[in-house]
């Protein structure tokens, strides 16, 4: 069966402020690369390779971050959405490049570790109006909750309080055409959103088979800065080591785990201690990179430490007293601190920003 490819990259990340101000969350990186190409690769690696890409205001962003769609191996058709009215008003906006084909859609913001094969061969195997993937989370309430019984899903809840089972649906889904016809009858919810988890519950009042397949590996919806740490630091369990020939490591410098080096690295009498990816032209000097910590092409982090963080490029770090643990650091953001006297904070944060001390 052949499958179009629907990626949703819209939306306004909200809850991602301030960094969402400035570019799109679905770019956020983790582990140095944009969340947007994990789930484009998945989508690839699961046969899928005609995708329409759902985008928003931050749609030149998307559009010069993933490109005409070689590079991936696949084919992108951009579809701008007139306003972020929710994924079923997305898959409304896509009906045109969709047409009849049964399709697969996945959420640019959300990261699948193990992808997204089974779920696309389940779908293609049986005779089903939609295949949705779905995941025991231990506080379902922030996603849609799906009731399962004998393999069949029988009752779909967006965002329920309190919430009929554990199971939470990740943001993947296949479906048939059908669900054109089902968006058709729907009403905004209470968050004026159309969701498309009241569309998949239309298919059942209609009494069309739902299947429900269970993620394998993991899953992380990265819709706040806590998420996005976490999926950063899921991605780098996984991390190769490696050092660009470019890269330069001082002799009184110490590696300790999996560090990865990209191009024109320097590390001076630093210590990094892995999991650690390092972009491009990055100043590590007489400074402490803890576990799970990913540091941005140009970068530097000088007379300081950090740890647990996400810091994107272009940032500096520098003569800190206390440890950077657990931040998430936009582009070109300077963090400076000093002998300075008197001791004070002296900050220039845009809207949004938070600090704790
Ligand atoms: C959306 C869906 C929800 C799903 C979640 C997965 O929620 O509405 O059913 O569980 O994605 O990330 P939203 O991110 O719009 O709150």
């Amino acid at each position: 069966m052949e499958l179009k490819g629907l990626l949703l990259a819209g939306g306004t990340g909200s809850r991602l402020r301030p960094l969402t101000y400035t570019g799109a969350k679905q770019l956020i990186p983790v582990a140095n690369r944009p969340i947007l190409f994990y789930a484009v690769e998945a989508m690839v690696d699961a046969g899928v390779t005609d995708i329409g890409v759902i985008v928003g205001e931050t749609g030149p962003a998307v559009r010069a971050a993933l490109g005409d769609g070689s590079r991936f191996g696949c084919r992108f058709t951009y579809l701008p959405q007139s306003a972020p009215l929710g994924l079923a008003h997305a898959v409304k906006t896509a009906e045109p490049f969709l047409g009849d084909a049964p399709f697969l859609m996945m959420l640019g913001d959300n990261l699948l570790r193990g992808g997204l094969k089974t779920l696309v061969e389940r779908f293609a195997r049986g005779q089903f109006s939609a295949t949705i993937l779905l995941t025991a989370v231990p506080d379902p309430r922030p996603f849609g909750v799906a009731v399962v019984e004998n393999g069949r899903v029988v009752r779909l809840l967006e965002k329920p309080d309190p919430p009929p089972s554990n199971l939470a649906l990740v943001g993947a889904y296949c479906f048939a055409p059908v669900i054109h016809a089902a968006i058709r009858t729907l009403r905004p919810s209470w968050r004026g959103e159309l969701e498309i988890t009241d569309a998949i519950q239309t298919l059942i009042d209609w009494n069309l088979p739902v299947d429900a397949a269970e993620v394998e590996g993991w899953w992380k919806d990265t819709g706040r800065p806590e998420d996005v740490l976490e999926a950063n630091r899921l991605v780098l369990e996984d991390l190769v080591p490696y050092c660009d020939p470019t890269a330069e490591v001082s002799p009184d410098s110490t590696l300790t785990g999996r560090v990865h080096l990209g191009p024109r690295v320097r590390v001076v009498r630093s210590h990094l201690r892995g999991p650690v990816i390092v972009g491009e032209g990055a100043e590590l000097v007489d400074a402490y990179v803890g576990p799970y910590t990913a540091i941005g092409p140009r970068v530097v982090v000088r007379t300081a430490e950090v740890e647990h963080s996400v810091i994107l490029q272009d940032s500096h770090l520098v003569d800190l007293a206390l440890r950077v643990d657990q931040s998430l650091i936009g582009q070109g953001v300077v963090v400076a601190g000093g002998p300075r006297r008197p001791r004070a904070l002296r900050l220039v944060l845009g809207d949004h920003s938070r600090i704790d001390l």
